[in-house]
This record gives C-alpha cells, structure tokens and sequence, in this order.
C-alpha cells in the first residue's frame, strides 16, 4: 500500500508500508477514536480497548461514533485480559490514561494505577507475546513551564511566578539572575522535563517504563507529546475537559467564555483529526530499536487562549471573552512547541488551520457529559 505523505514544504512524498493489525487502548475516548478512525481509513486493522472509565463517559455503552470498529471493553490492567488480546497484533497505540490535572493528592493512586500500574501490565504483556511496537500517548505536560529567554541572559530556567506578580497583572516569568520578565520561546523535546500536577507525574512515568521496556527488550517506542487537542468528539464541560470545552459550554448556554490571567498565555492548539494523522505515521514508520523516541504534536502556528475565545465566541455567534485575571497554582504561563522533529522524523505536518478547525469546533458533536 502507498501513503501520500505532505513534506514540510507543503508536498507530499510517497510512502509504501503493508497494513498491519493495531490494539488502540483508550480506543472508545476523545483521541483514541480518532486514531481509530484515522487507521481504518488507511486500510490497517484495528482493535480497541476501552474500560469506559465513568469519568469519561457518559454511558456504559460505547460512543456511537466507536460502531465501525471491533471493540473489547475491559481494562488495559486486566493482564490475561491483554494475553488474549495481543495475539495477531504488530503494533500497541496506547491512549488510555485518565486524564486531566487531578484535584488533590486522594486521586494520586488512581492516576497512578490507570496510567503507570496500567503501562506496567501492557509493557509485560507485549513482552510475553514478542511485541516489540509501542506508539504512546504522551503529552505536552512532561515540560512543565515551556521555554523562556532573557534579553540579557539567553534561555533561562524561569523562577516559580510570585503572588504579588500575579497580583499586580505581571503574568510572565521572571530571570533567575536578573529578574526581568522574560520572553517565551520554542519548546524542543530534548528541554528540561518537569512535571507539576500528579497526572504529568503519571505521563512521565509511563515514558521512563516504556523507555526501560525498549532498552531491555530492543522495543521502540515513538512517544507523541501532544500539545492543546480539541476538536469533535472531546468531552463536555466536565473539570477534564481542556480549555476549548470549557469555552464552547459557555458559549452554548449564552455566557461568555471565562478567560484567566491577561489572556496572553501562549499554547499550541492542535486539531484532534492531526493528532490521528501523527499516530498513523507513527504507527507506519517503526521509531529506532531499543530506545523511546519523544516527539511534539502541534500544529506549529501558536495562538493565545484569549485568541481562542475570541474565535470561537465569533463562530458561536456569543458573547465576548471575560478577561478575568488570576492564576491557579499548577497553570503555566507559556508552552509552545516546536514541531520540527514530528517534520523531519514522521513527515508529519498539520493539516487544519486554527481558523477551520475553530470554526468546525463551534458546532461539532461532543461527548455527553460524564456519570456522576
Ligand atoms: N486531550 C488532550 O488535550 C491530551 C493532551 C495530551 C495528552 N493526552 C493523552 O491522550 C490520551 C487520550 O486522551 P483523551 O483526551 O482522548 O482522553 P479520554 O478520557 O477521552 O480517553 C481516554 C480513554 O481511556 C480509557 N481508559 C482509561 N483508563 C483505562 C484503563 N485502565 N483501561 C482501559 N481503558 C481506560 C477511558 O475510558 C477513555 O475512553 C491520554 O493518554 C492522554 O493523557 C491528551
Ligand atoms: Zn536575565
């Protein structure tokens, strides 16, 4: 079979690989459909794996949009479970997790267990069954604070944001040596990995066993570090949900988005259907033997979140954004990628434009809100 693959000079090369058998983990979610979805279109097999997490659906039954595909409900912690699932496959794309920031340390040892204890079972499973081809979901989360840079001492570890700065409307970070605000710049995957809630701990993690599984055992794994996703299907109005969720729920009940801080955050949206390209190439092109290779998901054309509001409140036909100020302790102020790796290794380029894909977004189908 023959891909058409774009280059990052807007052409497209050829790309000739067989159809191969995936297991989809998470497969039932917001992202984990859309790989599914994305996969079938291209010919491969797929089988998806969901628990149906009650925090993430809305109903024990699979979503509608999940029909096309075979589907196993059960948990990706359920070892015999994964036995019997893994004969016949070539490669694991695995997306569960649960997801969000968490509320205080009493969810620590769900997150742990849905996400590492969970990595842990499927790592052995692909052992035992001679499966050397992992695809991770990893996210943008791992870096903590994106990248800054001082007029006066180039590319800084910025200091923690102080209350009196938040206070006073002063949001950017400041230089360790000499107190200036600083500018942000582009996160590359080999920057510092800093992890500030309990979940980006989780994703860590998940990277490191995965990285161990490949060295021990001459795996590869490609660990896709999704920025912002949005786009159909993503979760309504729940505490999970991402920020374009949480916009377009006001914007649907006739309020105006609540934007935090200035609105100046910067943040790499990337649309939901170029986060399933990126898993096909991925899943398509094996990354190198034995080791765990990060790579950034984004769209390359960074947008502030007030400009995300704003676009949406236009497309919505609602009210203008709330610019509110204010900081919750874990947000960061930017996190913007660099996207030249996902390019140059996975001749991958994003294919919505904010602008489209924002608008679609308006009106696209959500997931019912979640089981209480
Ligand atoms: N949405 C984003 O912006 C974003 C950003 C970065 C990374 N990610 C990662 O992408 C992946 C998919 O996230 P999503 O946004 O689609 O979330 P989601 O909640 O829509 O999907 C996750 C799915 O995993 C399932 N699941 C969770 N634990 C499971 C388990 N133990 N066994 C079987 N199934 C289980 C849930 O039922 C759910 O259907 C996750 O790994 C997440 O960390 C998402
Ligand atoms: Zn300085």
């Amino acid at each position: 079979m023959t891909y058409r693959v774009a280059d990052d000079r807007g052409g497209v090369r050829a790309h000739n690989v067989g159809d191969v058998r995936v297991l989809i983990t998470g497969g039932a979610g917001f992202i984990g459909s859309h790989v599914a979805d994305e996969l079938a279109d291209r010919g491969h097999d797929v089988v998806l794996l969901d628990a149906l997490l009650p925090k993430a659906h809305g109903t024990a039954e699979p979503p509608l949009w999940t029909k096309r595909h075979e589907i196993v409900l059960g948990d990706v912690r359920n070892a015999e479970l994964l036995d019997s699932m893994l004969s016949g496959v070539d490669v694991v794309c695995h997306q569960a997790a649960v997801v969000g920031h968490g509320i205080d340390p009493s969810d620590a040892p769900e997150y742990a267990s849905h996400n590492d204890y969970g990595t842990a079972v499927l790592l052995a499973a692909m052992h035992r069954a001679g499966l050397r081809r992992l695809v991770l979901a990893s996210s943008m989360v791992v870096y903590g604070e994106g990248r800054y840079a001082c007029p006066e001492h180039g590319v800084v570890r910025p200091l923690p944001r102080r209350q009196s700065d938040v206070d006073a409307g002063n949001y950017d970070p400041r230089c360790p040596c000499c107190d200036a605000l600083l500018d942000w710049r582009k996160v590359p995957e080999e920057a510092p990995l800093d992890p500030r809630s309990t979940y980006a701990a989780t994703k860590l993690a998940q990277e490191h066993l995965a990285a161990a599984w490949a060295r021990q055992t001459g795996g590869n794994v490609w660990a896709l570090r999704y920025h912002n996703v949005y786009g159909p299907r993503m979760p309504r109005d729940t505490p999970y949900a991402g920020v374009a969720s949480l916009f377009r729920s006001a914007l649907r009940n006739g309020q105006a988005p609540t934007v935090l801080e200035d609105g100046r955050q910067m943040r790499d949206f990337v649309h939901v259907t170029d986060v399933a390209l990126i898993n096909a190439l991925a899943v398509e092109q094996p990354a190198p033997d034995g080791v765990l290779e990060a790579v950034n998901v984004c769209s390359g054309d960074p947008h502030t979140v007030g400009d995300l509001a704003t676009e949406l409140a236009a497309a919505c036909d609602g009210p203008a954004p709330l610019i509110v100020g204010g900081a919750r302790p874990a947000d960061v102020r930017h996190v913007v990628a660099d996207p030249a790796k996902a390019v140059e290794r996975l001749g991958f380029k994003a294919q919505v434009a904010f602008a489209d894909g924002v608008a679609d977004f308006a009106t696209a189908p959500l997931r019912d809100p979640v089981r209480s």
